[in-house]
């Protein structure tokens, strides 16, 4: 089983942007923990600040891999890139976020994303990670 988690932008500042928000643990950190839990999954990390990087990544994993684990961030609320992407390639997206994005500002409720995904996931903090993961 290959899958990638692709995170979008700022996501690179976990552990020290708004930790009250995101927590205090770095991606990286998470990410150890989570190849370690899952040894039997071949699991890849990719992050981007830049839109069209995370549209190219997308575009190059999404017909061979066995599925995305797609943090867009900011985009989601933004990208019809993005959710193009997603409904182009034939990788199963589960969309996940850290924050419960409906508790939020009214902007964070709306997703470019999740028309085109397997499904959400949001809310547990990184444990959303952990539980789209689960669900292969
Ligand atoms: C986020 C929620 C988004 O609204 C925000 O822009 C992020 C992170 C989350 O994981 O909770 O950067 O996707």
């Amino acid at each position: 089983m290959k899958l990638i988690i692709i995170n979008g932008p700022n996501l690179n500042l976990l552990g020290k942007r708004e930790p009250e928000v995101y927590g205090s643990t770095t991606f990286e950190e998470y990410f150890k923990q989570l190849q370690n839990k899952y040894k039997d999954i071949d699991l890849d990390y990719f992050q981007s600040n830049i839109e069209g990087e995370i549209i190219d990544k997308l575009q190059e994993v999404g017909f061979s891999y066995d599925g995305v684990i797609l943090n867009a961030a900011a985009y989601t609320h933004t990208s019809v890139g993005i959710g193009d992407a997603v409904k182009a390639i034939e990788s199963p997206v589960i969309e996940v976020h850290i924050s419960n994005t409906f508790k939020r500002e009214d902007f964070r409720h709306q997703s470019y994303i999740s028309a085109g995904a397997k499904g959400v996931i949001l809310g547990f903090g990184l444990q959303s990670y952990d539980l789209a993961i689960h669900s292969f």
